[in-house]
This record gives structure tokens, C-alpha cells and sequence, in this order.
């Protein structure tokens, strides 16, 4: 994340995530998931700009007209909690560049929520420590408080728990956002918790030594099969990844999407290239070449 203070006001560039692991461990009694999962930010980015607004109105601009810009946003909601643990009394306009595909697995409106908290923080003069506002991201979303630690971290309880772990090297990866979104609540209520439950250790050690084909062959996702019932587009975008044989495949969090782990920033922009979707005439998916922030 990548905070500037310019005058007045505050501007916030914050990455999307994929998930290179996830596993699910068991139903909690609240509804969530417990998890276990590998998560990386990558350079795709939203942009955040706060103002200060003396009326202490909250208001929220956003270049992308799909996108509600109520109370009920994320971006909204994390400014109001803010808001009402500090009692503060200044209000904040707010305009976001809205670059990470929704509903798509990547965390976007996570992301913003987290660039919120921070950028308030800073407009407003707070001085809240990290792990207040650690505190406050889990109250907002499992995903948030990722984005105050990130680059890389291995995730537990509902996804909330953060502990930063150090790559070995950047990932180059190709994305492929299906036009179509997935709920992330619809996904989890077709997933079924697993008796023996996949390891992560492969995973995890894969990533802080930098070996890349034992990444690649440890990829996981316990969601996959859910997205993949719900969205062909997702099996489709993972047959043809696969067909063009990076180092792996995988879909990201809840989807839909999917995107392949390649060996240096060459074979992404071979991959990213060659990348036919299955069904020419109805698939839009959008194509990214990232690399990941670390
Ligand atoms: O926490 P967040 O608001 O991002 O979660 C969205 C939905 O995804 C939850 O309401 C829940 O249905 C599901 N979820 C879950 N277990 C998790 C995270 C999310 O069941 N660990």
C-alpha cells in the first residue's frame, strides 16, 4: 500500500491478493470457515483519494458507475466505524479509481477498506497503532486486515489472522477475471469440509525458498469445486491456463478468478498472449500480467 500526503489531502494506492492455498477446516458456529490460507498482493491497483469534508459528511465518488456508493460500500463502512470509535467529527470526501475486478476473488473491496482506514487515519490525525486498526479491518471483512500487513502472509481463523511470511522471489502470474462475479457466501455454502484436511507446509516452505515447480504442484484451493459448479466460466479459464503449461493453475479466494503461476515474467507475457478463451463468441474475461509486491 503506498500512502501520500499531498496538502490537504491523502491519497492511497492499494494492490489486489490472490490466494495460492486455501483449505477449509471445519464450520464455526457463527457461519464462517475456518481457514488456512497462503495470500499474496499483486500489482494490480485501486486508487484512494481523502479530502477533509468540515459539513462531517461521509461521501464517496467512484469512476466506476457499477459500483453502489452507499452506506452500504466497504469503503463507506469503514470510514462510519472509524468514525464512531475515534468520535470524530470531521467528515471526508472520498473518490476511488476502481482498477481490481469485482466479485472476483482478488479482494478488491478488502483492499479499499483497508486503504480507508489508513488514509483516515492519516486525514484525520488519529495516530490509531497498526493493531487498532487491525482490530477494526477484522470487525469489516475477513480479508481486510491482510492488506495492513501483506505483501505476503499465511492467514488463519476466518482469514482474519495474519503472519506475515517473507517470499523467497517476485511471482509473475497471468490473471484471468471471467466476466462473470461470484458471491463469495454462495461459493462457501457449496463447500464441503474436508475430514483429512490438505497440508500447507509444502506450500508455505515452497514460498520462502523460491522454488517455483513445488509452488506450482502445491496449489490449492478447497473452493475451486464450488466456483467450478457455479461457473463454468472458471473450469473453462483453468483448462485453457493449464493447457499452456506454467509451473501451475489455480482459482483465487472465491473467484471466478483463475490465474497461472509461470517461471519468469517471459513465459506471463507468453501465456497472457496466447490465452484463447474456451467459448470465443460469449467469453470476456480480462487479462492481466502481474507480478506479486514481493
Ligand atoms: O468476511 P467477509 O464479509 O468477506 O465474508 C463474506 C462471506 O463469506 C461471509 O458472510 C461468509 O458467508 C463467507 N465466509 C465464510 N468463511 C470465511 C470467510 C467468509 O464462510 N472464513
Amino acid at each position: 500500500m503506498l500512502i501520500h500526503r499531498q496538502g490537504d489531502a491523502v491519497s492511497v494506492r492499494t494492490p489486489a491478493k490472490v490466494n495460492l492455498f486455501l483449505e477449509v477446516l471445519g464450520k464455526r458456529p457463527d457461519g464462517y470457515h475456518e481457514l488456512e490460507t497462503l495470500i499474496v498482493a499483486v500489482g494490480l491497483y485501486d486508487s484512494l483519494e481523502f479530502c477533509p469534508q468540515p459539513d462531517g459528511n461521509i461521501s464517496l465518488w467512484c469512476d466506476d458507475p457499477a459500483l453502489s456508493t452507499g452506506p452500504d460500500n466497504l469503503v463507506c463502512r469503514a470510514a462510519q466505524l472509524l468514525r464512531q470509535r475515534t468520535s470524530t467529527t470531521v467528515g471526508a470526501a472520498i473518490r476511488l479509481w476502481k482498477r481490481i475486478p469485482m466479485a472476483a476473488g482478488l479482494a478488491g473491496g478488502s483492499s479499499d477498506a483497508a486503504a480507508t482506514l489508513v488514509g483516515l487515519n492519516r486525514l484525520w490525525r488519529l495516530g490509531l497503532t497498526g493493531q487498532q486498526l487491525t482490530e477494526l479491518a477484522a470487525e469489516l471483512g475477513s480479508d481486510v486486515a491482510f492488506f495492513l500487513a501483506g505483501p505476503a502472509a499465511w492467514c488463519t481463523g476466518r482469514g482474519e489472522r495474519v503472519m506475515p511470511l517473507r517470499l523467497a522471489r517476485p511471482l509473475n502470474l497471468v490473471l484471468v477475471c471471467p466476466n462473470e462475479g461470484l458471491s463469495t457466501a454462495t461459493v462457501y455454502r457449496g463447500v464441503e469440509v474436508p475430514e483429512k484436511p490438505v497440508s500447507g507446509e509444502a506450500i508455505r516452505n515452497a514460498a520462502t525458498t523460491g522454488d517455483i515447480e513445488t509452488l506450482g504442484r502445491s496449489l490449492y484451493n478447497r473452493l475451486q469445486a464450488p466456483a467450478k459448479r457455479l461457473c463454468p466460466a472458471v473450469s473453462d479459464a483453468l483448462k485453457a491456463l493449464a493447457g499452456m503449461k506454467p509451473a501451475g493453475v489455480l482459482m483465487s479466494g472465491s473467484g471466478s478468478t483463475v490465474f497461472a503461476l509461470c517461471r519468469s515474467l517471459e513465459e506471463a507475457w507468453q501465456i497472457a498472449r496466447g490465452f484463447r478463451p474456451v467459448r470465443q463468441d460469449t467469453d470476456k474475461s480480462r487479462v492481466f500480467v502481474v507480478t506479486s509486491c514481493i
